[in-house]
């Protein structure tokens, strides 16, 4: 009975771990998605302070994150570009490209209305720059499979 014991404890921890090797394989970043999780971080520390200009110093140091990863990112492919036709794949990096330099564009508007301690301005700046990421990730990221709903 004791050695069934052991047995069935033994399968547990096995069992455990490969299902923490499966999922680590899963949560594997690509260098894009690095780049994508810094601006996040950024981003979201710039909508939490974005309305207070005390904060102003902070927010433009924020800023200069995202526009670091932004520019690597510029140098980098998204993962979905394996599942575009071959002859698509140039237009496919070209508009993703497009769509990060339009995105810093919208950085630096965001960089000099902050400088002028314009909040308000910086506040619709900010759906803009949400609005890009959406659109970015509608059109460049793969989606991922929505675990069923139990
Ligand atoms: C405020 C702006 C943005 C934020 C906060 C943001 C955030 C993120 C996050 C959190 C991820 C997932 C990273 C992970 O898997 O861990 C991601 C992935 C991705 N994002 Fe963004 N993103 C922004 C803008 C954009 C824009 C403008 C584009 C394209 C024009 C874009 C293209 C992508 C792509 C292609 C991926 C998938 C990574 C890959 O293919 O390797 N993102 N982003």
């Amino acid at each position: 009975m004791q050695f069934r014991i052991r047995q069935l404890g033994a399968l547990c921890v096995l069992a455990l771990s490969l299902s923490q090797v499966a999922s680590g394989q899963q949560e594997e970043k690509t260098p894009l998605a690095k780049k994508m999780s810094a601006i996040n971080t950024a981003f979201k520390a710039v909508g939490r302070q974005i309305d207070d200009a005390a904060q102003n110093a902070a927010t433009l140091e924020q800023l200069t994150v995202i526009e670091t990863n932004a520019k690597a990112a510029l140098a980098l492919e998204p993962e979905k570009k394996g599942q575009v036709p071959a002859a698509e794949q140039a237009k496919f990096v070209a508009d993703y490209q497009a769509g990060i330099k339009q995105f810093l564009v919208t950085v630096d508007k965001m960089r000099a209305a902050i400088k002028a301690g314009k909040n308000t301005e910086a506040v619709t700046i900010l759906d803009a720059m949400k609005d890009q990421q959406k659109e970015g990730h509608k059109e460049f990221r793969i989606k991922k499979a929505v675990p069923p709903a139990h």
